[in-house]
Protein backbone atom coordinates (compact mmCIF):
# COMPACT_ATOMS: atom_id res chain seq x y z
CA UNK A 1 0.00 0.00 0.00
CA UNK A 2 2.53 2.44 0.86
CA UNK A 3 4.55 1.59 -2.17
CA UNK A 4 1.27 2.09 -4.53
CA UNK A 5 0.84 5.82 -2.98
CA UNK A 6 4.57 6.94 -3.27
CA UNK A 7 4.83 5.64 -7.06
CA UNK A 8 1.36 7.52 -7.99
CA UNK A 9 2.12 11.19 -6.76
CA UNK A 10 5.09 11.67 -9.03
CA UNK A 11 3.57 9.84 -11.95
CA UNK A 12 0.08 11.83 -11.72
CA UNK A 13 2.65 14.64 -11.67
CA UNK A 14 4.31 13.83 -15.00
CA UNK A 15 0.78 13.05 -16.66
CA UNK A 16 -0.16 16.52 -15.30
CA UNK A 17 3.14 18.29 -16.68
CA UNK A 18 2.49 16.18 -20.18
CA UNK A 19 -1.04 17.27 -20.46
CA UNK A 20 0.10 21.20 -19.89
CA UNK A 21 2.61 21.28 -22.22
CA UNK A 22 0.52 19.87 -24.74
CA UNK A 23 -2.26 21.94 -24.33
CA UNK A 24 -0.15 24.74 -24.86
CA UNK A 25 -0.97 26.46 -28.57
CA UNK A 26 2.07 24.84 -30.60
CA UNK A 27 3.23 27.68 -32.60
CA UNK A 28 2.48 30.43 -29.35
CA UNK A 29 6.16 30.33 -28.59
CA UNK A 30 7.31 30.47 -31.87
CA UNK A 31 9.04 33.85 -33.12
CA UNK A 32 7.78 34.88 -37.05
CA UNK A 33 10.44 37.13 -37.75
CA UNK A 34 13.93 35.79 -36.84
CA UNK A 35 17.09 36.77 -39.24
CA UNK A 36 19.51 35.91 -37.61
CA UNK A 37 19.02 33.79 -34.65
CA UNK A 38 18.43 30.19 -35.67
CA UNK A 39 14.89 29.52 -36.08
CA UNK A 40 14.19 27.12 -34.09
CA UNK A 41 15.61 28.51 -31.42
CA UNK A 42 13.93 27.79 -27.88
CA UNK A 43 12.03 30.42 -25.91
CA UNK A 44 14.44 30.34 -23.15
CA UNK A 45 17.38 30.49 -25.03
CA UNK A 46 15.70 33.65 -27.27
CA UNK A 47 15.05 35.41 -24.00
CA UNK A 48 18.29 34.87 -22.76
CA UNK A 49 19.51 36.72 -25.98
CA UNK A 50 16.99 39.55 -25.55
CA UNK A 51 17.99 40.07 -21.62
CA UNK A 52 21.86 40.24 -22.94
CA UNK A 53 21.09 42.65 -25.34
CA UNK A 54 19.27 44.86 -22.41
CA UNK A 55 22.38 44.52 -20.27
CA UNK A 56 24.68 44.77 -22.62
CA UNK A 57 23.34 48.30 -23.88
CA UNK A 58 21.53 49.45 -20.78
CA UNK A 59 18.22 49.49 -22.60
CA UNK A 60 14.89 48.38 -22.07
CA UNK A 61 13.13 46.13 -24.38
CA UNK A 62 11.51 48.95 -26.23
CA UNK A 63 15.07 50.72 -27.30
CA UNK A 64 14.77 48.35 -30.17
CA UNK A 65 11.04 47.20 -30.66
CA UNK A 66 8.04 49.30 -31.78
CA UNK A 67 4.68 49.20 -29.49
CA UNK A 68 1.53 47.48 -30.79
CA UNK A 69 -0.04 49.61 -33.22
CA UNK A 70 -3.60 48.84 -32.09
CA UNK A 71 -2.77 48.49 -28.52
CA UNK A 72 0.05 51.13 -27.43
CA UNK A 73 0.29 49.29 -24.18
CA UNK A 74 1.58 46.47 -25.53
CA UNK A 75 4.94 45.51 -27.50
CA UNK A 76 4.97 44.25 -31.01
CA UNK A 77 7.94 42.24 -31.13
CA UNK A 78 7.55 40.64 -34.95
CA UNK A 79 7.39 44.26 -35.97
CA UNK A 80 11.06 45.81 -37.68
CA UNK A 81 9.40 49.38 -37.55
CA UNK A 82 12.78 50.88 -35.14
CA UNK A 83 15.80 51.18 -36.86
CA UNK A 84 17.49 49.94 -33.41
CA UNK A 85 16.03 46.62 -34.24
CA UNK A 86 17.88 46.20 -37.59
CA UNK A 87 21.30 47.98 -36.51
CA UNK A 88 20.50 45.43 -33.80
CA UNK A 89 20.78 42.52 -36.87
CA UNK A 90 23.95 44.46 -37.97
CA UNK A 91 25.53 44.05 -34.77
CA UNK A 92 24.79 40.45 -34.33
CA UNK A 93 26.50 39.72 -37.53
CA UNK A 94 29.36 41.84 -36.75
CA UNK A 95 29.95 39.99 -33.22
CA UNK A 96 29.12 36.77 -35.09
CA UNK A 97 31.93 37.31 -37.93
CA UNK A 98 34.49 38.53 -35.15
CA UNK A 99 33.98 35.81 -33.12
CA UNK A 100 34.23 32.81 -36.36
CA UNK A 101 36.44 34.95 -37.82
CA UNK A 102 39.18 36.22 -35.01
CA UNK A 103 38.92 34.22 -32.56
CA UNK A 104 37.98 31.26 -34.44
CA UNK A 105 35.78 30.57 -31.77
CA UNK A 106 33.92 27.45 -32.85
CA UNK A 107 30.86 26.03 -30.89
CA UNK A 108 30.58 23.65 -27.92
CA UNK A 109 29.44 20.58 -27.34
CA UNK A 110 25.89 22.30 -27.66
CA UNK A 111 26.56 23.50 -31.07
CA UNK A 112 26.28 26.56 -29.49
CA UNK A 113 28.64 29.22 -31.13
CA UNK A 114 31.15 30.21 -28.01
CA UNK A 115 31.06 34.08 -27.67
CA UNK A 116 34.72 35.29 -27.10
CA UNK A 117 33.52 38.94 -27.61
CA UNK A 118 29.94 39.67 -26.89
CA UNK A 119 27.23 43.14 -26.92
CA UNK A 120 28.99 43.67 -23.39
CA UNK A 121 32.28 43.57 -24.99
CA UNK A 122 32.18 46.93 -26.81
CA UNK A 123 28.78 48.48 -25.16
CA UNK A 124 29.77 47.68 -21.89
CA UNK A 125 26.03 48.79 -20.54
CA UNK A 126 25.57 52.04 -22.60
CA UNK A 127 24.03 52.34 -26.15
CA UNK A 128 26.59 53.93 -27.81
CA UNK A 129 30.14 52.61 -26.61
CA UNK A 130 32.38 55.07 -25.63
CA UNK A 131 34.78 56.19 -28.47
CA UNK A 132 38.03 57.64 -26.03
CA UNK A 133 38.93 57.15 -22.83
CA UNK A 134 37.87 60.06 -20.67
CA UNK A 135 40.78 63.00 -20.99
CA UNK A 136 43.16 63.97 -23.15
CA UNK A 137 44.42 63.30 -26.37
CA UNK A 138 47.04 60.71 -25.37
CA UNK A 139 43.27 58.46 -25.42
CA UNK A 140 43.41 59.04 -29.31
CA UNK A 141 44.73 56.30 -31.13
CA UNK A 142 47.27 56.59 -33.83
CA UNK A 143 46.58 59.26 -36.78
CA UNK A 144 43.67 60.90 -34.99
CA UNK A 145 44.97 63.06 -33.09
CA UNK A 146 44.98 66.58 -35.40
CA UNK A 147 44.79 68.59 -32.46
CA UNK A 148 47.70 67.43 -30.31
CA UNK A 149 50.25 69.35 -28.79
CA UNK A 150 53.34 70.53 -31.83
CA UNK A 151 55.77 67.75 -31.35
CA UNK A 152 58.87 68.98 -28.65
CA UNK A 153 61.61 68.03 -30.26
CA UNK A 154 63.47 70.10 -33.32
C1 LIG B 1 19.42 45.83 -28.90
C2 LIG B 1 18.13 45.58 -29.52
C3 LIG B 1 17.13 44.65 -28.83
C4 LIG B 1 16.70 44.67 -27.53
C5 LIG B 1 17.12 45.63 -26.42
C6 LIG B 1 15.72 43.62 -27.42
N1 LIG B 1 15.56 42.99 -28.61
FE1 LIG B 1 14.22 41.48 -29.02
N2 LIG B 1 14.99 41.34 -30.91
C7 LIG B 1 15.99 42.13 -31.43
C8 LIG B 1 16.32 41.66 -32.76
C9 LIG B 1 17.38 42.24 -33.69
C10 LIG B 1 15.46 40.57 -33.03
C11 LIG B 1 15.42 39.74 -34.32
C12 LIG B 1 16.59 38.77 -34.33
C13 LIG B 1 16.75 38.07 -35.67
O1 LIG B 1 16.36 38.64 -36.70
O2 LIG B 1 17.30 36.95 -35.68
C14 LIG B 1 14.63 40.41 -31.84
C15 LIG B 1 13.61 39.45 -31.72
C16 LIG B 1 12.78 39.33 -30.63
C17 LIG B 1 11.65 38.42 -30.54
C18 LIG B 1 11.17 37.48 -31.64
C19 LIG B 1 10.04 38.14 -32.39
C20 LIG B 1 9.57 37.31 -33.57
O3 LIG B 1 8.56 36.59 -33.43
O4 LIG B 1 10.22 37.35 -34.62
C21 LIG B 1 11.09 38.59 -29.30
C22 LIG B 1 9.88 37.86 -28.74
C23 LIG B 1 11.88 39.59 -28.62
N3 LIG B 1 12.88 40.02 -29.46
C24 LIG B 1 11.63 40.01 -27.34
C25 LIG B 1 12.43 40.93 -26.66
C26 LIG B 1 12.26 41.25 -25.26
C27 LIG B 1 11.18 40.66 -24.35
C28 LIG B 1 13.20 42.16 -24.94
C29 LIG B 1 13.51 42.78 -23.59
C30 LIG B 1 13.80 41.81 -22.53
C31 LIG B 1 13.98 42.41 -26.16
N4 LIG B 1 13.47 41.65 -27.16
C32 LIG B 1 15.02 43.31 -26.24
C33 LIG B 1 16.59 43.20 -30.82
C34 LIG B 1 16.42 43.57 -29.51
C1 LIG C 1 33.15 45.68 -31.85
C2 LIG C 1 32.36 46.50 -30.95
C3 LIG C 1 30.85 46.27 -30.94
C4 LIG C 1 30.19 45.09 -30.67
C5 LIG C 1 30.77 43.71 -30.44
C6 LIG C 1 28.78 45.42 -30.67
N1 LIG C 1 28.59 46.74 -30.93
FE1 LIG C 1 26.79 47.73 -31.11
N2 LIG C 1 27.77 49.46 -31.53
C7 LIG C 1 29.16 49.62 -31.56
C8 LIG C 1 29.46 51.01 -31.84
C9 LIG C 1 30.88 51.59 -31.94
C10 LIG C 1 28.22 51.69 -32.00
C11 LIG C 1 27.98 53.16 -32.26
C12 LIG C 1 28.01 53.38 -33.73
C13 LIG C 1 27.85 54.84 -34.06
O1 LIG C 1 28.05 55.69 -33.18
O2 LIG C 1 27.52 55.11 -35.22
C14 LIG C 1 27.18 50.68 -31.80
C15 LIG C 1 25.81 50.94 -31.89
C16 LIG C 1 24.81 50.01 -31.62
C17 LIG C 1 23.40 50.30 -31.69
C18 LIG C 1 22.77 51.64 -32.06
C19 LIG C 1 22.69 52.45 -30.79
C20 LIG C 1 21.93 53.76 -30.97
O3 LIG C 1 22.14 54.64 -30.11
O4 LIG C 1 21.16 53.87 -31.91
C21 LIG C 1 22.76 49.15 -31.35
C22 LIG C 1 21.25 48.95 -31.26
C23 LIG C 1 23.76 48.14 -31.08
N3 LIG C 1 24.99 48.71 -31.27
C24 LIG C 1 23.51 46.86 -30.69
C25 LIG C 1 24.49 45.87 -30.49
C26 LIG C 1 24.19 44.50 -30.16
C27 LIG C 1 22.80 43.93 -29.93
C28 LIG C 1 25.39 43.84 -30.09
C29 LIG C 1 25.64 42.35 -29.83
C30 LIG C 1 24.97 41.44 -30.76
C31 LIG C 1 26.42 44.81 -30.39
N4 LIG C 1 25.83 46.03 -30.62
C32 LIG C 1 27.78 44.50 -30.44
C33 LIG C 1 30.10 48.64 -31.35
C34 LIG C 1 29.83 47.30 -31.09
Amino acid sequence: MQFKKTFAVPLSLIVAAMLCSLSLPPNEEKAKNLKILPKNISHDELMKTMRHFNKALGVKCDFCHAKSKDNPQKMDFVSDDKEEKETARDMMKLTNRINKKYFKSGKDENGQTIMTVTCYTCHNGNAEPKKLPEGGPEGAPHGEQPHAAPPQDH
